[in-house]
């Protein structure tokens, strides 16, 4: 029994809650916001989210239902013309025919995250996902006693998670399933067409369940992203509105499960959550047609990465992933530190510019690591280069 679990008077926490840890970028963002209160400008480079607020056509969707007044529950997987809409965005954006009842609207794709994995995964197995990786992927499978599997990324696999590395983990030990993210937080990496057809057809000649959480699709800066369903049609997907819609807040994602599991996860979304929020299901119905707002503030962020990639290394930050898609910079610091946590903690306090340790993504080579969202403005990039400029040395 840990110490901690001892220590406190009455009965105890939850022993698993000792696997769960902080998320390291709310953390950083608690410790800007008390300098911002002592009067200190601070840039915030270390949340990942669009600082553009939803497009119009969703604020006016949300007054004309909040003027009707009614705000009730809805069906647990969602009202029927999103589910419908949502469908219609897969064959419109991918060429992909899926049935509206797979649809299962979610509160945030961290929901649907708590979804899929308590459907898909008994307690006790694993599940592979990536160093550097989400979070909260590690976090989520902890509190529901499925074991991450770490699969570590390596520069000349170019970043991504591959069917080979997968094909080996599960050899060592077996897996029940994989978690891709493509593009990836926080490395910006994407996973091609071929190479995701790759991981599908992998998974299903081993009997694993293909998880692919596709939060960034829309924000890529050279090809679009490949979504699983097009070579995989047993793959869960996980979807948004907090990134490319600009809808952090308004808590709204969505899943695609194959039919078999809808039945399964429409009975754990009455009992968990009753229904998703039905003002945020009205404005992500709206968002699909604000497809101009959406690519301006894109543009914003392909100006922000252009910046960024051609003035760091110029101050002496030279290593850095590729970025494809999504709105992160995911540098390796080596040459200034191996504690990234007290780096970004130094960084914050001396520049005011609060960006996120690396070991928030990757629990070992992460020390050496941190991320930049450039999902702000194009003057906080340009002050971020300025602030650090000198200040690396
Ligand atoms: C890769 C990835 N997946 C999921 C999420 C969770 O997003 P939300 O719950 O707002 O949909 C995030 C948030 O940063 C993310 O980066």
């Amino acid at each position: 029994m840990s110490k901690s679990i001892v220590a406190t008077p009455g009965p105890h926490i939850a022993r698993r809650m000792e696997r769960v840890s902080s998320f390291l970028a709310m953390d950083v963002l608690s410790a800007a916001a008390a300098k911002e209160r002592r009067g200190d400008s601070v840039i915030h480079m270390e949340v990942g989210q669009p600082s553009a607020p939803a497009p119009r056509a969703v604020r006016e969707a949300v007054k004309a239902a909040l003027d009707l007044g009614r705000i009730g529950y809805t069906e647990a997987l969602g009202i029927a013309p999103l589910r419908e809409r949502i469908a219609r965005h897969y064959r419109e954006t991918y060429g992909v025919s899926i049935a509206p009842e797979r649809v299962v609207v979610t509160t945030g794709s961290s929901a649907g995250f708590v979804l899929a994995f308590l459907s898909l995964f008994d307690a006790g197995q694993r599940v592979a996902i990536t160093a550097p990786g989400y979070p909260a992927y590690r976090n989520i499978l902890e509190a529901l006693d499925i074991e991450p599997a770490t699969i570590p990324l390596a520069k000349a696999d170019g970043w991504i998670m591959t069917a080979d590395a997968i094909e080996k983990a599960h050899a060592e030990k077996p897996l029940h399933g994989i978690l891709a993210m493509s593009p990836a937080n926080p490395s910006g990496t994407m996973i091609g067409r071929a190479a995701l057809a790759a991981l599908g057809e992998t998974c299903r000649r081993l009997g694993l369940w293909f998880v692919s959480d596709e939060i960034y699709h829309g924000l890529t800066y050279g090809e679009p992203a490949s979504t699983a369903l097009t070579s995989d049609d047993d793959a869960v997907v996980i979807n948004s509105f907090s990134k490319y819609y600009c809808m952090t807040g308004w808590r709204i994602g969505w899943i695609v499960v194959p039919e078999r599991l809808v039945r399964p996860i429409e009975r754990l979304a009455q009992n968990l959550y009753i229904s998703p929020p039905y003002l945020s299901q009205v404005a992500a119905l709206a968002a699909f047609d604000a497809v101009d707002e959406r690519e301006a503030i894109k543009a914003g962020y392909a100006r922000n990465r252009a910046l960024l990639l051609e003035e760091l290394p110029r101050i002496g930050i030279t290593d850095m992933h590729p970025v494809d898609g999504a709105f992160y910079i995911y540098a390796d610091v080596a040459r200034y530190t191996n504690d990234s946590i007290a780096f970004c903690k130094r960084m914050l306090e001396e520049t005011g510019i609060a960006a996120t340790p690396g070991l928030d993504f990757d629990p070992i080579e992460g020390a050496h690591y941190l991320r930049l969202s450039f999902a702000g403005s194009e003057n906080d990039c340009r002050e971020t280069v300025q602030r650090l400029k000198g200040w690396l040395k």
